[in-house]
């Protein structure tokens, strides 16, 4: 016997426009929040986070509505906040409660020092420890019994990234009725790499109690389903992107995110922003203007990029005085000392370059070690010829996508690396592979000596691609297929107990 499917919940779930309980409401979970709270001087203040999950879901929520499950970003957890702060409510943050412990081997150890490596293929910078796994196993399952209280049925519970790969199991044990996807930010290791994880069969499993599994790239979803298949020795069919897990079966996609592409366009195009980009361009003061947007992170590659545009200078003299390289690299876990050493490289590198090359009234780079808010960040988009972004390896570089959709001319240049996950999509862009001096300057070189031509005519593919898979159309699209395959499994259910 079949009983009909809640086909309707991913519908619902992105039109619902508040923030209401009820039936079709959204819930997204991840460890950062988009917003964190400052004390000062006996005041408190919110201020936006910076990350791609945060980004994404921050104006996917302020669309849509729904609640949000985080961490506030220190060890208190304050009451439920209505965003945005003093505005007309669109979503709730639901905090949850981590101690000064969860922190440090949660956040710190687990996720940040063993993980994420790992994850970005880095392996030496990895480290184990028994006790960081069982605190991120404590912590998961807290935020899973958050969600457990939160989730109304009829609700769909959305969990982000790998701070979060136990809560999908730990839910379902809960749960069975709640539509559960999960969402990889980050990229998803080659097999024969995720099994230097001593808890890879837990980790995977935890990841397994989700209905639907997405990550980026077909490469990712690839890797994930290779470890199911040799790691936990389940059955799969890759055609499908299946997992066979007991009487279940668990989808595994790839899905592109998208970036409201909107929003960077309409944002570039008002009067403040191109107010702004005068100023930049006049105080910058060279005719060419190179940029890179980073959190400041060894995956990033941004002491590469400094060497390839160090190269280039030495190789094109000739484009001395003509060029300035801004890099703005906002501060990101600096307690931790793999972060902390590599502020002080680049310090140092940024210091060797500007005193090498600099002349009277040449600077050949900008270093802003800082935060800007979307509407300055926009503005450094568009007043800029082209974006160099070099990860050694990345899940998929949102600011590429955003400074696509930013630069309004089709004059822009994309400079990316073939490492980061949108270079399977932005094609057009110009390739590099960021262990390579040589060809970083190289590829410089190509791009400032571009003629208009061909810059438009990749620039307006690019943006094509970026408005086509925007933010609404990844969202709907994973939502759809995640309300398929809990469907799917509903029915099953069903059908076997009758
Ligand atoms: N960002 C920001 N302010 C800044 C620099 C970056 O808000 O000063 C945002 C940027 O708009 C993007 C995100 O941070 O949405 C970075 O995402 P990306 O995928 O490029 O890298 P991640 O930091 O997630 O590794
Ligand atoms: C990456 C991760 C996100 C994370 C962000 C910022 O984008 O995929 O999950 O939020 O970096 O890092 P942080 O450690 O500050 O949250």
């Amino acid at each position: 016997m079949m009983v009909p499917t809640n086909g309707a919940i991913a519908h619902e779930a992105l039109h619902n426009g508040d923030s209401r309980h009820g039936a079709g409401r959204l819930i997204v979970m991840s460890n950062r929040a988009p917003i964190r709270i400052v004390r000062e001087h006996g005041q408190e203040r919110v201020e936006p986070t910076v990350g791609g999950v945060g980004s994404t879901f921050l104006r996917l929520l302020e669309r849509h509505g729904g609640t949000w499950i985080a961490w506030s970003g220190g060890p208190r957890s304050p009451e439920p906040l209505t965003m945005p702060p003093g505005g007309e409510p669109r979503f709730r943050i639901v905090f949850a409660p981590l101690v000064e412990q969860d922190i440090s081997d949660y956040y710190y150890g687990m996720c940040n020092r063993a993980l994420w490596p790992l994850m970005h293929l880095m392996i030496p910078r990895s480290h184990f420890s028994r006790q960081h796994w069982q605190r991120y196993e404590r912590v998961n399952r807290a935020f899973a019994e958050i969600a457990v209280r939160e989730a109304q049925p009829g609700d769909l519970l959305w969990v982000q990234d790998f701070h979060l790969a136990m809560v999908p199991r730990f839910v379902r044990e809960r749960r069975a009725d709640l539509p559960i996807g999960i969402f990889w930010h980050v990229p998803f290791p080659p097999e024969q790499l995720l099994r230097i994880l001593p808890w890879r069969e837990e980790f995977i499993a935890g990841m397994l109690g989700a209905d639907l599994i997405g990550f980026h790239t077909h490469s990712y979803a690839t890797h994930f389903l290779n470890c199911c298949e040799g790691v936990m020795g389940l059955r799969i069919d890759r055609r499908r992107g299946e997992v066979a897990v007991g009487s279940r079966r668990v989808r595994v996609g790839a899905f592109p995110l998208g970036i409201p592409a909107d929003f960077f366009a309409d944002l570039a195009a008002g009067e403040r922003v191109r107010a702004r980009v005068t100023r930049i361009r006049r105080a910058i003061g060279t005719p060419t203007v190179i940029l890179g947007v980073d959190r400041l992170d060894y995956t990033k590659g941004i002491l590469e990029r400094i060497h390839g545009y160090e190269r280039f200078l030495e190789q094109h003299p000739q484009w001395r005085r003509r060029v300035t390289l801004v890099l703005i690299a906002v501060p990101s876990r600096t307690k931790v000392s793999d972060y902390a050493i590599l502020k002080r490289e680049l310090d140092e590198l940024v210091g060797n370059v500007v005193g090498r090359f600099s002349s009277e009234g040449w600077t050949p780079l900008r270093y802003l070690y800082t935060q800007f808010g979307a509407e300055e960040l926009v503005a450094y988009y568009a007043a800029a010829d082209i974006a160099l972004l070099t990860p050694l390896r990345d899940g998929m570089n949102l600011v590429a996508k955003e400074f696509v959709a930013a630069h309004l001319d089709d004059g822009g240049v994309l400079i990316l690396s073939e490492f980061a996950g949108a270079a399977e999509e932005l094609s057009e862009a110009l390739m590099v592979n960021p262990y390579s001096v040589d060809q970083l300057a190289d590829r410089i070189y190509q791009a400032v000596e571009m003629d208009a031509a061909e810059r438009v005519r990749r620039f307006g593919a690019m943006r094509a691609k970026v408005h086509a898979n925007n933010l609404e159309v990844w969202s709907g699209s994973f939502l759809d297929a995640l309300d398929t395959a809990a469907g799917a499994r509903l029915d099953d259910a069903v059908e076997t107990s009758v």
